[in-house]
């Protein structure tokens, strides 16, 4: 599989002409880039102004609703999101889960996400408080548990589904987890999904990126606040494709 590079602009920019502006800088270098798949996650409101019809970068949305239609007011589906052209959904952000998404919730989206025949990339991750305590590991395998509950591969297909680990203390921050930290967790995880790509997110930037596709063999990356620097995405991208 070729690694997969996720820019997740949270809620960024503010107007649709940063959108554009963004988008397009990022696309005009990274065009003929096939080493790696990109996937661009907006914000909702600008998902169908910036919808191309280029093979390397993919369209992806940063959280749905679990239903399909109906009086949800205020939500999104997954149908939506696929008739604008998304082909992934972010599922379960820790930032998202800190204002109270609910691991009932993500299981339900997760669900609903691969019903549309879309591809979720579920977001797990322990605190600082909990790493401190040691407990990574048991609190990776609780989302897990949680959040994939009745989804086995008799009843869904499981192929679609991408996982990411995201250290939550990294997030944001400009600390980073090490690649060799990353990879026993990385390790881990591949022990119960063995074919499930997993990805790495928490302070990516163009000096650390390559290390964790090449040294921790994480399968991608989910990049937030340096993918709002077309630059450095750029970077990024080509760090990855090149090593
Ligand atoms: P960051 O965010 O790259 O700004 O740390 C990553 C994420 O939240 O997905």
């Amino acid at each position: 599989m070729k690694p997969l590079i996720v820019a997740n602009w949270k809620m960024n920019p503010t107007t649709l002409e940063g959108a554009k502006l963004l988008f397009e800088a990022v696309k005009k270098e990274v065009k003929n880039i096939k080493k790696v798949e990109i996937v661009i996650c907006p914000p909702f409101t600008f998902l169908s102004n910036i919808q191309y019809p280029i093979s390397n970068i993919k369209l992806g949305a940063q959280d749905c609703f679990w239903e399909e239609k109906g009086a949800f007011t205020g939500e999104i589906s997954p149908l939506m999101l696929k008739n604008l052209g998304c082909e992934y959904i972010i599922i379960g952000h820790s930032e998202r889960r800190k204002l109270g998404e609910t691991d009932e919730m993500i299981n339900k989206k997760i669900k609903a996400v691969i019903t549309a025949k879309l591809k979720p990339i579920l977001c797990i991750g322990e605190t600082e408080k909990e790493r401190k305590l040691g407990k990574t590991f048991q609190m990776l395998k609780d989302q897990l548990k949680d959040d994939l509950k009745n989804l086995t591969s008799k009843t869904y297909n499981l192929k679609p589904l991408v996982i990411v680990y995201e250290p939550v203390w990294a997030i944001g921050t400009g600390n980073p987890c090490s690649s060799k930290e990353a990879k026993k967790v990385f390790l881990f995880l591949q022990k119960f999904f063995g074919k499930v790509p997993v990805l790495y997110g928490g302070s990516v930037n163009s000096e650390n990126a390559a290390s964790y596709i090449h040294e921790a063999n994480f399968q991608g990356l989910l990049v937030g606040g340096a993918s709002l620097n077309p630059k450095e995405f750029i970077k990024i991208i080509k760090s990855v494709a090149q090593s």
